[in-house]
């Protein structure tokens, strides 16, 4: 038996897809509560005439599952059902909504559309009892003629919605799978004589300077336009500088108003161009995604997205992978992001059984195809943020997405077309690759990428521009390593830069549910947990380091000279105020304003720099860079044997050697395995001495791990000196140890009522965390948080909060303080919990605080990496030391 939904069919009875268009026609919001009923399978026994009365609400747009229907489940490639095509399982849960409208009086003559903006997967519309019509793709619009359906009293609309159907096979994102009507729907006014497509391009001239411009609007009455600017005088539009022009369409029976910018996107020379000058994607790939409501973003979720991108410098968004609600494009284009625009169709699960069967490769879903990929083109081919259209993700290759792209070429000739899975460039205008490691990148930005067997083809790639489509995994605590990559980028012209995996944490609810966590039985636990935003958006350290890493403006000492570098294609530093300042300690006794000539865009120059040292200079809040001043060693009075058994306020409950870390998911992927295996992780101590001389206390200890012989010998070396306590630490690595350490140094848990709230002021790197890969956003400075606050909630507990280049630190509870000082710069974490309890926990809300301070001092820790998805820890982010000696003074 086969159902309606999994006939492999474009939409039947919609409108022809059109552009989105702000107008004067009539407009009815069909959002807000809905009559529904839910069904575990396709048979719901409810009729399309039936108007649901009494049946359950629920709130449109939103998906089912986040309302307590069935639930949510997650996948990366792995389809949660048998790969049958076109068919899917007979559980397929059913959402029947229903909603009595009633088409406005004074909509006098002409057409209604009824439009939908996102269902998932497959619905069919009745009004009355009578169908209008069915459609899938679900991130695509679709419209309705309603209008012999209507009969201007109270008319009973109908839609069924199939969680599963034939379109599921191309929307196999990595993604919660979440159904329903889950965007804005509308009716539609089209007045007799109205407009209903209009088709903009509009491009600048950066030679002559000055914009062109061609308007083609479909109605069936003369149509005038008016600009709001004279072409000759109009700014061309980037995302540096965001200028919108407002073109009015008209014809006697409507106006419709768009928001146009100027720009010309090309590739020259192999490269990629706006406006003649270099585009480089500084960017993030971002799915519409809100912990409480899904793919059902709200517009403020939408603006709280831009504006944090804006303040972080990112410059552009992949809409990984479908167009996205056709607010976020607004909003792109008044603010100022470049848009790479992915069309719904993903086949990745196919990748599972050698691509056999992909539909990307088989005739009967070429009309399909194409009908998406022609969707996501007439609706947003205006919009000036829109500079590149992409086939979509991870869907193979084949005769489909081909002429997909063949299509694309011809009705918009004004963007080029990007699949990252055409690897031989055959049909698209940008090489794209994902996670390629840095010398692999370098290569490719040299033009000495491995060879295609046809000349031919490989000649033609070689020339092309190339993208990261997707680089530097955000999955928990990282990615490290985002400097080097850009480094890699700035060198070679052909790189156009990237878009990081990914803009926000998929995690659902308070907690952050992830794979899994609904019983789904199929499931990819955490690794839609990948974001540079928590699920609440709140700033990852990840996103201040990309932030810093991909600054406008950079600066950089060099001898007596600071150098000041624009990053910025269009923009000079004119309004860019440059401060310095000088501390002593961590005191501020000198500052001022640097006179920095205006710096043009994409060029640096040279100013001298104020002398001493303790010196900060900055480019207003995009830019830092600091010669510190060398801490001043401790005065130490003379020493004598001791034992403390407190440190300042804080009885102390241990002290042993620390050579572990809670593994974050990158150390998963990568070096947790060969640590394990040395048994960093379960370390065995056996004393081998404890005596005094005339200085010092000292203990020998010899750490091993069960079952080999390698191992460290510690000294520790405990003395008074006056009222405060000196604290040695010698170790040693004994025997074939070859791999780096995730750190090195002593953890000493200490005793306190509320560890959480023991406030922690330290003079070193700051504020945020630092690990040896990821230090581009912190500064040396001095900074206080409670411990709880110093905690990074990632939403999968590990390793998090290391602070680096520490000199000191006070931690101060209501019994009093404890300072410890280094002799040397060290790293630190202070904890409410053990690094067992962080490792064993699944979610935030898994870790208690009890009555112990972990305070971790380390001579050094290991870097982060992206090896999630990317490449490990660089070997100059490795610590890997075999000796190292730490030395404290602790006063209370
Ligand atoms: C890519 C894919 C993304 C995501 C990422 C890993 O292959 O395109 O959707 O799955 O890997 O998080």
């Amino acid at each position: 038996m086969t159902a309606a939904y999994e006939i492999i069919a474009p939409p039947t009875g919609a409108a022809p897809a059109r552009a989105r268009l702000a107008t004067d026609a009539g407009v009815l919001s069909l959002d807000g509560l809905w009559r529904f009923a839910w069904s575990p399978t396709a048979e719901t026994g409810r009729a399309p005439a039936d108007p649901g009365e009494g049946w359950d609400e629920i709130p449109v747009p939103g998906h089912w599952q986040l309302y307590g229907y069935g639930s949510p489940a997650y996948t990366n490639v792995r389809f949660p059902f048998p790969i049958d095509p076109p068919r899917v399982p007979e559980a397929n849960p059913t959402g029947e909504y229903r909603r009595v409208v009633r088409r406005p009086e004074e909509w006098d003559g002409g057409r209604v559309l009824l439009r939908f903006d996102g269902v998932d997967s497959w619905f069919e519309v009745w009004v009355n009892g009578v169908s209008a019509g069915t459609s899938s793709g679900s991130r695509l619009t679709v419209e309705f003629d309603v209008t012999g359906l209507l009969t201007g009293g109270d008319d009973v609309l109908a839609v069924r919605v199939h969680q599963w159907s034939f379109g599921s096979y191309l929307e196999d994102q990595d993604q919660w799978w979440l159904s329903g009507i889950f965007r804005s729907v509308a009716l539609l006014h089209r007045p007799d004589g109205g407009i209903d497509d209009v088709r903009v391009v509009a491009g600048y001239d950066h030679i002559k300077g000055g914009g062109t411009l061609s308007v083609e609007a479909t109605s069936t009455r003369p149509v005038r336009w008016e600009l709001s600017s004279p072409l000759t005088e109009v700014q061309p539009w980037s995302a540096e500088n965001p200028q919108l022009y407002r073109l009015e369409v008209s014809t006697d029976a409507e106006t419709v108003s768009l928001d146009i910018g100027f720009r010309t996107v090309s590739v020259e020379g192999g490269r990629l161009l706006l406006n003649g000058a270099p585009l480089v994607f500084r960017g993030v790939n971002r799915h519409d995604f809100d912990p409480q409501c899904g793919r059902a973003v709200s517009r403020e979720a939408m603006e709280r997205d831009v504006a944090l991108m804006k303040q972080h410098h990112i410059n552009a968004v992949r809409t990984s992978h479908y167009p996205p609600d056709p607010y976020f494009l607004q909003l792109c284009d008044r603010h100022g992001l470049y848009v790479v625009e992915e069309c719904d169709i993903e086949t990745h699960g196919f990748s599972l059984v050698d691509w056999r069967g992909n539909p990307s490769d088989d005739p009967a879903w070429a009309d399909v195809y194409l009908d998406r990929m022609r969707r996501m083109v007439e609706r947003d081919k205006n919009a000036a943020g829109v500079v590149m259209w992409s086939l979509g993700n991870e869907s193979g290759w084949g005769r489909n997405l081909a002429a997909n792209a063949r299509w694309t070429a011809e009705r918009d000739p004004s963007r080029p077309v990007h699949y990252e899975g055409d690897a031989d460039c055959e049909s698209v205008d940008v090489y794209s690759r994902m996670y390629p490691g840095y010398d692999e990148l370098a290569a490719i930005g040299r033009g000495e990428e491995p060879a295609l067997a046809d000349p031919a083809r490989d000649r033609r790639r070689r020339g092309l521009p190339m993208i990261m489509c997707e680089y530097g995994h955000a999955m928990g605590n990282g990615p490290g390593g985002l400097a080097e990559y850009e480094a890699v980028i700035d060198a070679h012209p052909r790189l156009a830069g990237g878009f990081i995996w990914e803009w926000i944490d998929h995690g659902l609810g308070e907690k952050g549910l992830y794979g899994g966590d609904f019983g789904e039985t199929v499931h990819d636990g955490s690794f839609v947990i990948d974001g540079l935003v928590l699920p609440d958006r709140a700033p990852s350290p990840g996103l201040a380091e990309f932030a810093a890493v991909i600054a406008p403006v950079r600066l950089r000492m060099d001898g007596d000279e600071l150098v000041v570098e624009n990053r910025w294609s269009f923009t000079s530093t004119e309004k860019v105020v440059f401060g310095w300042s000088l501390s002593a300690d961590d005191m501020v006794i000198d500052e001022g304003v640097l006179d920095v000539p205006a710096v043009g865009p994409l060029s640096s120059r040279r100013v001298p720099l104020p002398p001493g040292p303790g010196l900060t200079v900055t480019a207003g809040d995009i830019a830092f860079v600091q010669r510190p001043a060398p801490a001043a060693p401790a005065a130490i009075g003379s020493l004598k044997p001791a034992r403390p058994a407190k440190l300042g306020p804080f009885p102390i409950a241990s002290l042993t050697l620390d050579a572990w870390r809670a593994p974050t998911e990158n150390d998963r992927a990568s070096l947790e395995e060969r640590w394990r295996t040395a048994g960093l992780h379960q370390l065995v101590a056996r004393t081998v001495e404890e005596r005094s001389d005339e200085t010092w206390w000292r203990r020998r200890v010899h750490y091993g791990p069960p079952g080999l012989d390698s191992g460290f010998d510690v000294e520790y070396r405990w003395a008074a000196a006056g009222e405060a306590y000196r604290l040695e630490v010698d170790i040693d690595r004994r025997g074939e140890w070859r791999l780096p350490l995730p750190r090195l140094g002593v953890a000493l848990a200490l005793r306190t009522p509320a560890p959480g709230s023991v406030w922690l002021d330290w003079l070193g790197l700051g504020p945020g965390e630092s690990y040896p890969d990821s230090r581009a956003a912190v500064r040396h400075g001095r900074y206080g948080m409670t411990v709880r606050e110093a905690q990074t909630p990632y939403v999968v507990p590990q390793e998090n909060g290391n602070r680096s280049a520490v000199s000191r630190l006070t931690l101060s509870s209501p019994d009093g303080d404890l300072h410890i000082e280094g002799d040397k710069p060290f790293d630190l974490a202070v904890r409410p919990w053990s690094t067992t309890q962080l490792e064993k926990a699944r979610h935030a809300d898994d870790l208690t605080e009890g009555n112990l301070l972990w305070v971790h001092l380390a001579a050094g820790v290991t870097g982060l990496g992206s090896a999630s998805c990317g490449p490990a820890v660089r070997p100059s982010a490795e610590y890997r030391a075999a000796q190292a000696r730490l030395a404290f003074t602790f006063s209370g």
